[in-house]
C-alpha cells in the first residue's frame, strides 16, 4: 500500500498504526482524471459540459460552497457559472429560473444550494430539477434509480466517502458498515451505496436504543449526524475503519481542549478564526483504537465537491449518449 502524503505524522494524526485518511490526494487524482476525460470528449466532438449552481440570498458560508463547484467544474476544463438571486425571489420565479435551466439544451448540471429561504417550497424545487441533470442526486426518481440498483446522479458525500475506501484499498464487500446518521444527503444514499458494494448495512438515527452497541459492531463506522464529537472510544470496535462526515463549529474554549487537549494548531486557528471545524467522532479518543480514520477537517469534506464536479461529467456523457 502506496504512503499518502496525508498519511505522514502531523500534530494530529501521531499514532502507532492507524491510518489518516486524509481526502486530498484522492480528490486531486479524480480530478486529474476529470480533466483527462473532458479533454477527450471535447477534442472528440463533444460539447464541453456546463454547470450552473444557483444560490438564492448571500449566506456567506452557501456562497463559498458553490463558488467551489462552479469553480472546480472550470479547473477541469469544464464551464461553471453560479446564478445568484435575492433572497426575497418570489417562489414562482424561482421555478421559471429552473425550467428555463432545464430547457436550455447547452446545461448538463443544475445545482440549488441548500437551504433555501423558508419561504420557498424546497421539496417543490427540487422536485422541478430535469433528474438527468440533478448533479445532486436529490430527486426522487434520481432515488428511486439509486435504491433500485439503476444507474444514477448519486448525492456527492456519501459518493466521495465509497471513492476514499475504495482508492485507499479498504474492502467493503462482505464488511458490516454502520451508519449514524439518516438524512437524504448522506445517511440514506450511503446505505444505498454500501449496499450496492456488497456491505451488510446497519442506519442508526437519534431513536436508536443502544447507539453503542450498534456502532461496536461496525467493520465500516460512518458518522453524520452533524453533533460534535458524539462517537467516542465506546462506540468503536478496536480496528474499525472510521470515516466521519460531520462537519460542526466549536465556538468554545473549553469544549474545544476537552477535544484537542494541548493541541496548539487548533488553538492557534480557533483564536484566528473564532471556531474550529469538528467532526462527529471524538478523533484524539478514537484514532487509537480504529484502523483508520478521517480527520475533518481535510477528510471526506474535500471530496464532495469533486463528486460534483464527476456527476456534471456524467451527466453530460450520458446526455450526449457518450457514456
Ligand atoms: N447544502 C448542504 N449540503 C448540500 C449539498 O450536498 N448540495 C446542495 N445543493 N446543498 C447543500
Amino acid at each position: 500500500m502506496t504512503m499518502q502524503p496525508e498519511d505522514q505524522p502531523t500534530s494530529e494524526s501521531k499514532s502507532n498504526q492507524t491510518r489518516i485518511l486524509g481526502g486530498k490526494s484522492v480528490s486531486t487524482a479524480i480530478r486529474q482524471e476529470l480533466a483527462v476525460e473532458v479533454a477527450s470528449l471535447v477534442e472528440s466532438g463533444g460539447r464541453r459540459p456546463k454547470l450552473v449552481a444557483v444560490l438564492v440570498g448571500d449566506d456567506t458560508a452557501s456562497a463559498t460552497y458553490v463558488a467551489s463547484k462552479a469553480r472546480g467544474c472550470q479547473e477541469v476544463g469544464m464551464d461553471g457559472e453560479t446564478l445568484r438571486l435575492p433572497a426575497d425571489i418570489d417562489g414562482g420565479e424561482l421555478e421559471a429560473t429552473i425550467r428555463r435551466l432545464n430547457d436550455d439544451d447547452g446545461v448538463d448540471g443544475i445545482l440549488v444550494q441548500l437551504p433555501l429561504p423558508k419561504h420557498i417550497d424546497e421539496d417543490r424545487i427540487l422536485q422541478l430539477i430535469d433528474p438527468d441533470k440533478d448533479v445532486d442526486g436529490f430527486h426522487p426518481v434520481n432515488v428511486g434509480r439509486l435504491w433500485s440498483g439503476r444507474d444514477a446522479l448519486a448525492p456527492a458525500t456519501p459518493t466521495g466517502v465509497i471513492e476514499l475506501l475504495q482508492r485507499r484499498d479498504i474492502e467493503i464487500r462482505g464488511r458490516h458498515a454502520v451508519i449514524v446518521g439518516r438524512s437524504n444527503i448522506v445517511g440514506k444514499p450511503m446505505a444505498a451505496l454500501l449496499l450496492q458494494n456488497h456491505a451488510t448495512v446497519t442506519i442508526c438515527h437519534s431513536r436508536t436504543a443502544d447507539l453503542a452497541a450498534e456502532c461496536s459492531r461496525a467493520d465500516i463506522l460512518i458518522a453524520a449526524v452533524g453533533v460534535p464529537a458524539l462517537l467516542g472510544p465506546e462506540h468503536v470496535k478496536d480496528g474499525a475503519v472510521v470515516i466521519d462526515v460531520g462537519m460542526n463549529r466549536v465556538d468554545d474554549t473549553a469544549t474545544l481542549e476537552r477535544l484537542y487537549p494541548g493541541n496548539e494548531k487548533r488553538r492557534n486557528g480557533f483564536e484566528k478564526r473564532g471556531f474550529s471545524l469538528v467532526g462527529d467522532v471524538d478523533y484524539t479518543r478514537v484514532k487509537t483504537k480504529a484502523s483508520a480514520i478521517t480527520p475533518v477537517p481535510g477528510g471526506v469534506g474535500l471530496l464532495t465537491v469533486t463528486m460534483v464536479i464527476a456527476n456534471t461529467l456524467r451527466a453530460s456523457k450520458l446526455r450526449q449518449h457518450r457514456a
